[in-house]
């Protein structure tokens, strides 16, 4: 495999897990397609081309060599400057892959946030109040990331001859869909705070995690609190959506959210409205989404070299 071909891999594989279904993420590449052509000459030549195919505005090749084939990777949660030199080191590494984005892809991060309203529609909060409460975080999120460095890393990737691309929300998705899977198998057996916690527990990424001393937390309410309408929320989508949420959420009916990170003013708020919030690790979260994608590539022959606290579980049988 080349990189594009891995990276197009990401992207396939994301559209196939989306929490908003194949056909709503078809209709956005739809919408997006026909923004671009409706655009004035000056800004179509600016417009980023890779969002007429990928709907993920926080994953994208950051540089690429052409190399003819990929024989190793490097993969990690936050793949930077001292992780490409010891790739470099090793001497043998074709590609790195980091999970968190950097480059355009981190400046254009709020950009894949539309995804979380959509997600909170489906989960029943009307799409104008989801749409209505999330687009000033979005815009926030966009003043937040403009000022940094972005390109430092896959600067320093192209003067080492390394490939290197970002892999975001294209994993977080893939986390989100099999966590969704999970619970749905699971629905019956659902009845408290305390039985979500232990059914993820029971996950390997989490158990690793546990034993680290980062295991899931319990952020609102009690272990032997109701659940309630459990929903994987803030799991993907870029990063913590608006705090103004989590009363809409109360109001239409949802009980107990399962994410990756929170900050303290968006923990508060959820007690406010009474939201249960479970925590799951977030560097065993990222390596959940990250595992999946990497099996699909181990799967076709190339190693895979887990660093920067990936926790690497495989789910296939060489
Ligand atoms: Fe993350």
């Amino acid at each position: 495999m080349t990189t594009r071909q891995i990276y197009d891999l990401a992207v396939k594989l994301a559209i196939k897990n989306d929490l908003r279904g194949v056909p709503a993420v078809q209709k956005y590449l739809a919408r997006t397609k026909k923004k671009y052509q409706n655009l004035p000459a000056k800004d179509k030549a600016i417009f980023d081309q890779e969002k007429l195919t990928n709907p993920y505005s926080d994953s994208r090749i950051l540089a690429d060599h052409k190399k003819k084939q990929i024989k190793k990777i490097m993969a990690g949660i936050d793949m930077e400057g001292p992780e490409l030199l010891l790739a470099k080191q090793l001497g043998d590494i074709d590609l790195v892959i980091t999970h968190h984005p950097q480059g355009e892809a981190l400046v254009d991060l709020s950009d894949v946030m539309s995804l979380q309203a959509q997600v909170l529609a489906d989960y029943g909060v009307p799409i104008n109040i989801a749409e209505s409460v999330i687009k000033p975080r979005l815009s926030e999120v966009s003043r937040t990331l403009s000022p940094l460095n972005y390109d430092r890393w896959l600067d320093m990737a192209k003067m080492l001859g390394l490939d290197f691309i970002c892999t975001h929300t294209t994993a977080d998705n893939l986390s989100a869909a099999f966590i969704v899977k999970l619970l749905k198998a699971e629905a019956k057996g659902l009845d408290t705070v305390g039985d979500v916690l232990e059914l993820l527990n029971a996950i390997p990424e989490y158990t690793v995690a546990a034993k680290k001393k980062n295991g899931l937390m319990i952020f609102s309410g009690e272990a032997d609190d109701s659940c309630g309408k459990i929903v994987v929320t803030e799991f993907t989508g870029g990063t913590n959506g608006s705090k103004d949420m989590y009363e809409k959420m109360a109001q239409y009916g949802i009980g107990t959210i399962i994410g990756m990170h929170m900050s303290e003013e968006h923990r508060t708020e959820a007690k406010k409205y009474h939201i249960n919030v479970i925590i799951a690790s977030h560097a065993a979260s990222d390596s959940l989404g990250m595992n999946l994608f990497l099996d699909e590539i181990e799967k076709q022959g190339i190693a895979v070299v887990p660093m920067s606290g990936l926790i690497r579980v495989k789910r296939f049988k060489k």
